[in-house]
């Protein structure tokens, strides 16, 4: 016996010891010296999480391995502030990359010869950047080459005609640059979807045919102007150059001023103009649709429209002195302008404003919350906004960065597929629904107590979750319950009740949102354990349009001793659960008792709700199954593996 378990720690020992020292192996080591050494003479101005003794892949900020970890195949570093000149023998020494943007940044010198080594390439993305100098004469070096984006930069020369020679190219973007000479033709790239050569003013004139078959904004500004005139019909310099430049002034000494308060002049000029001519869509888009949503799909309008919308302009100008602020370790590469520029969906309307899921560009979806009615000024939002983003806790959500300005507040977290608590105890109740097992109802009220346990010990221990219901738990990794927008009360406008998407869960103490307390937040989790128990919403209308409450429900159907009506018909299936689900009520209807103070503390809560698990685990092990007739057939056919 004794010898075995020697034997079984010496393995656990070595397993181990293969975790810490394989795992770490399987860490590109040349590639991610590469990286740092790109790192340390670009400076970004967003401070990245890429360190030296941390793991690379999935941890550092913009890098994506390939499958066995062996080589970094995407770098992507849109808008965090990258300076000057790509150092050479740095991003081409990551001879497996497959995409690699560097878009929206401050770089400047000539495209990096060395990217020649970069064979597998087949993404590009270094517009709006300070570029100069001519474009690689030979890119048949890129065979993989399907994504070129290289406008909004300084570039001159002619364009290469060896781009025809690309054949998997599919967009080909080198507009608002300086580029001269003849369109080569690009008529043989069969796989070309989108072409855009506009604004570059030099380029000779006619448009070749194969070129008109695209749309007319792809070769605006081409060849039309006659030489000799170029100084007049200048091409107004990018925008992102604009910005930047503005960003510059900032900085500059007094001797800049009057420099300053032109561009200050002309800034408030075009605003004005823009806040009108948005005034004026918002009350035509308002008269015809009637208000309400119209109004929270500016997130989703700005994706449809290729050019700079007016509400992109405007954030733009914020986005001098506002930028979305990111909390440490989040691995996350993205800025303000893309999250405007992602596709959204709406996920919900809350208490406190509507959520949407985003898409970014690389196909990252993260939830983004925007408030409506903050009552806190900059200051306090943002020290509430550090608070809750330091909670780092397995069954509390993460709160990866926000963004305060005057008109817009948002939170960024992550985005969870499965849906919340909510959606999965009453969606899709009906023929194709998915029971929700005992098992998984237990994981997410041990697992919401534990996250609202580690919220009450935040800020001294006075920090309060305010907003508990379902649809703000979700399932984590290991589909134990995981709590969401917490923290907001404290900075938001006071709602007094009827707050009817809170009103279910509310104690009946809080007559305003300002009122809750850990208490109240007990409360609500109460009725959050009821709705795991009986299936049911905390306010739900019968046949007979009578609205029922929840709580009183319950409190009736047990005093009349009917006890087994209480819970969920689906919870039946299962064997050997009747006596924890009555433990579970008890523990649940201790939390909606009427006074606070005799409601149990949140960590009580996690310890006793742990014992009704743990009991069963220990004894009755295999028979939280279901019992139905197929399953029971399944289990007994004999399987192969
Ligand atoms: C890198 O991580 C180690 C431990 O993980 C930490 O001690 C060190 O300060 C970090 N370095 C930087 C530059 O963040
Ligand atoms: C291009 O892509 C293909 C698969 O899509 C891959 O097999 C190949 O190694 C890549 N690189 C080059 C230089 O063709
Ligand atoms: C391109 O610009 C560089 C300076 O950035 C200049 O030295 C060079 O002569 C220009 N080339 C052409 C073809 O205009
Ligand atoms: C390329 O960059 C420009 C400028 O940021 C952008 O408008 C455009 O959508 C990008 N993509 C393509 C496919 O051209
Ligand atoms: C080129 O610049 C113009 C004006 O600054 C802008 O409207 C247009 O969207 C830019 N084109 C691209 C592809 O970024």
């Amino acid at each position: 016996m004794e010898a075995w378990s020697f034997f079984s720690s010496l393995w656990i020992l070595s397993l181990c010891l293969f975790i810490i020292y394989g795992g770490a192996n399987a860490d590109p080591l040349e590639d991610k010296r590469a990286l740092l050494e790109f790192l340390t003479i670009m400076r970004p101005t967003r401070s990245l999480n890429w360190n030296e003794t941390s793991q690379v892949c999935n941890i550092w900020t913009g890098v994506t391995c390939n499958k066995d970890r062996s080589r970094i195949i995407a770098v992507r570093l849109p808008g965090v502030g990258l300076n000057g000149q790509i150092p050479s023998n740095t991003i081409s020494r990551l001879s497996s990359l497959r995409v690699l943007s560097l878009r929206s940044n401050r770089i400047s010198g000539e495209f990096p010869s060395d990217f020649v080594e970069l064979k597998d390439l087949a993404f590009l993305y270094l517009q709006d950047n300070t570029l100069s100098g001519s474009l690689p004469l030979d890119f048949s070096v890129w065979k993989n080459l399907s994504s070129v984006n290289l406008s909004n930069n300084g570039f001159n020369g002619t364009i290469p005609s060896s781009l025809s020679r690309l054949n998997r190219l599919q967009s080909l973007n080198l507009a608002n640059n300086s580029l001269s000479g003849d369109i080569p033709d690009l008529s043989v790239v069969t796989t070309l979807q989108h072409v855009d050569l506009s604004n570059n003013y030099n380029l000779n004139g006619p448009i070749p045919s194969w070129l008109r078959r695209f749309s007319s904004s792809s070769y605006e500004g081409i060849g039309i102007i006659p030489p000799g005139d170029l100084s007049i019909f200048q091409p107004p310099p990018p925008l992102a150059e604009q910005t930047h430049q503005k960003q510059k002034d900032h900085f500059l000494g007094l001797s800049e001023t009057v420099f300053l308060l032109i561009v200050i002049a002309a800034s408030i000029v075009v605003v004005a103009a823009l806040a009108f001519v948005l005034a004026v869509c918002y009350v035509r888009r308002n008269l015809r649709r009637g208000d309400g949503i119209v109004s929270d799909t500016k997130l989703q309008k700005n994706k449809k429209k290729g050019g700079m919308s007016p509400e992109k302009f405007v954030s733009r100008m914020e986005d001098v002195n506002n930028r979305l602020s990111f909390f440490e370790g989040c691995n996350y590469s993205f800025d303000l302008e893309d999250l405007l520029r992602a596709s959204a969906e709406v996920l919900g309307k809350g208490t406190f404003g509507t959520t949407y899921k985003a898409v970014l560009e690389d196909a990252t979806s993260v939830a983004v919350k925007r408030l409506k009615d903050v009552a806190a000024g900059k200051r306090d939002f943002e020290q509430q906004m550090e608070i809750i983003g330091g909670i780092k806790h397995e069954n509390v959500v993460e709160l990866k960065a926000y963004y305060y300005s005057k008109d817009e507040k948002l939170m960024v977290y992550d985005y969870f597929s499965q849906g919340s608590v909510a959606s999965l105890l009453h969606g899709n109740r009906g023929e194709n629904r998915i029971p929700l097992d005992w098992e998984t109802r237990m994981r997410i009220a041990i697992g919401s107590a534990k996250g609202i346990a580690r919220i009450h010990k935040e800020n001294n221990g006075k920090l309060v979750h305010g907003n508990i219901k379902s649809s703000n738990i979700f399932l984590n990794s290991e589909r134990s319950g995981c709590v969401s927008d917490l923290g907001l009360t404290a900075v938001m406008s006071p709602l007094a009740p009827p707050i009817s998407r809170q009103a279910g869960y509310r104690a009946p103490e809080v007559t305003d949102t300002r009122k809750s307390s850990q208490l109240s937040d007990v409360y609500s989790f109460g009725v959050v354990l009821l709705e795991l128990l009986t299936g049911k919403s905390p306010i739900h209308t019968t046949a007979g349009d009578e609205i029922i409450h929840l709580v009183r429900w319950v409190h009736s159907v047990v005093r009349e001793e009917w006890t087994a009506e209480v819970f969920d018909i689906e919870l039946l299936r299962y064997a050997n659960i009747e006596e924890e689900m009555v433990e579970m009520l008890q523990i649940a209807m201790s939390c909606v008792v009427k006074a606070a103070d005799q409601r149990p503390k949140m960590s009580d809560l996690v310890r006793l709700i742990e014992n009704v698990g743990n009991r069963r685990t220990s004894s009755i092990e295999p028979e939280s199954k279901p019992k139905s007739e197929n399953e029971a057939s399944e289990a007994s056919t004999p399987s192969e593996i």
